[in-house]
């Protein structure tokens, strides 16, 4: 059984589906999802073609993360009294996959971690997540780490190497499915601009030379101050560089809006060159990612995949559990710091040399076999 609930795991877990789906001589998959997101789930199950067993349809408009647990919790225990899997698989850091992994363990149902060992051993940055997924770490049976890095992580908690795997990434199977349906099909690249159109943002713009940022955000400690500081950055940003469009899909989580809307006025429409859009379906978004310059973001799953199309990315983060890309100068950490913020995008936007240093594209990541890796191990049990 594959448990997920937000837009992320969905992305990272429908390929694995689909993986499992081609072995149904030695695999019944069953797919779980818990609804922790709603709309932005329902998007990656469209997309992927998903159909779930099982929806615990938990979300509530402005949840706490007691809210989630709790529901996902009981919900999970329900599912399983009725179908008992031969193992449950998780992802990541998330509340749902914490709680769904805690509940398969009160069942003894051996647990399998997707994307396992990532750390950046801070308990506050990310928040909830580096507890969630350290949490997590502890119950799995099976570990799947994406580098061998996040292995090293694993062994240094006294996991035992055997029941950890390098797999790759999952990010990257699915991006490399999305890239390869975007690249041979003319038809779908004007649907979906004309579909980018409507959600408002032309991307013809940019046919005349101009040049693009792509920004997203919604991590929870940076709520408050932090957001405030980052919207500033950027309406600054937008006055200084006319000539360059900043596009930013924004989450739906009401906490991602308010600041917004306390920095750039109610009405998001008219800004000239900032556009103030819903979030897109995982096409659009890996289409669009394409055409962008630089990417500003807080997300994890953006730093996986921004640097294998080639793209700088400016995480507004203190910290990352993803170093890799760091390392191999793609990925910079700017904080919510407003100068830095200011000064790292800058840098990028006037100094072709800077720019050109950032932007070579490296995959740390994976090399778009990681789900059959994870289904291969599976077969040996
Ligand atoms: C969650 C995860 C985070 C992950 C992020 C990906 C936890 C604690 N947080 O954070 O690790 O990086 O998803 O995006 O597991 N909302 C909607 N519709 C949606 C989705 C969200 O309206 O489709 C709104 C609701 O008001 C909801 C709120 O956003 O209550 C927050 O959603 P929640 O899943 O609790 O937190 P995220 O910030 O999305
Ligand atoms: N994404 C998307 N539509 C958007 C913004 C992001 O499909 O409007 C995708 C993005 O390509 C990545 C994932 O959503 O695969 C990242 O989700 P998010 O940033 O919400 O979560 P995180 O990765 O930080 O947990």
């Amino acid at each position: 059984m594959l448990i997920f609930g937000t837009r992320p795991e969905a992305i990272k877990m429908a390929p694995l589906v689909k993986e499992f789906q081609k072995h149904p001589e030695e695999f019944e998959t069953i797919v779980c999802v818990t609804g922790q997101h709603r709309q932005m789930l329902d998007q990656v199950l469209d997309i992927f073609d998903i159909q779930p067993d099982y929806d615990l349809n938990i979300m509530k408009q402005g949840q706490d993360l007691t809210d989630v647990t709790a529901r996902v919790l009981t919900g999970m225990r329900d599912v399983f009294g009725r179908v008992k899997p031969d193992v449950a698989l998780v992802h990541g850091d998330t509340t749902t996959s914490t709680a769904a992994a805690l509940a398969a363990f009160y069942q003894q149902i051996p647990v399998g971690h997707v994307e396992a060992g990532l750390r950046t051993h801070n308990i506050y940055s990310p928040w909830p997540e580096e507890m969630n997924r350290q949490i997590t770490g502890r119950i799995a049976t099976f570990n799947f780490a994406p580098t061998p890095l996040s292995r090293q992580n694993l062994i240094q908690e006294n996991v035992s190497d055997d029941k950890i795997t390098v797999t790759g990434n999952t990010v990257i199977d699915a991006l490399y499915w999305v890239v390869d349906k975007i690249k041979n099909d003319m038809d779908l690249n004007d649907s979906l601009s004309s579909e980018l159109k409507s959600a408002g943002y032309d991307v013809t713009r940019l046919s005349a030379g101009r040049r693009m940022v792509l920004i997203t955000g919604h991590r929870r400690e940076n709520f408050g101050d932090g957001f405030i500081s980052m919207c500033r950055a950027i309406k600054n940003l937008t006055e200084r560089y006319p000539e360059v469009d900043f596009v930013y899909p924004m989450h739906l989580n009401p906490n991602v809006r308010k600041p917004i809307h306390e920095v750039f006025g109610e009405n998001l429409s008219n800004l000239g060159n900032m556009f103030f859009i819903e979030p897109l379906e995982y096409l659009s978004f890996v289409y669009l990612m394409e055409k962008s310059d630089i990417v500003l973001t807080d997300s994890g799953g953006i730093q996986e995949e921004a640097p294998g199309l080639g793209k700088p990315v400016l995480v507004m983060r203190d910290t990352t559990e993803r170093p890799e890309a760091l390392d191999a100068g793609t990925v910079q950490l700017v904080g919510t710091d407003y100068d830095k913020i200011v000064n790292s995008v800058s840098r990028l936007l006037d100094d072709q040399k800077e720019y050109d240093r950032m932007s070579k594209a490296v995959n740390p990541y994976g090399d778009g076999l990681a789900c059959s890796r994870i289904v291969s191990k599976l077969a040996e049990n």
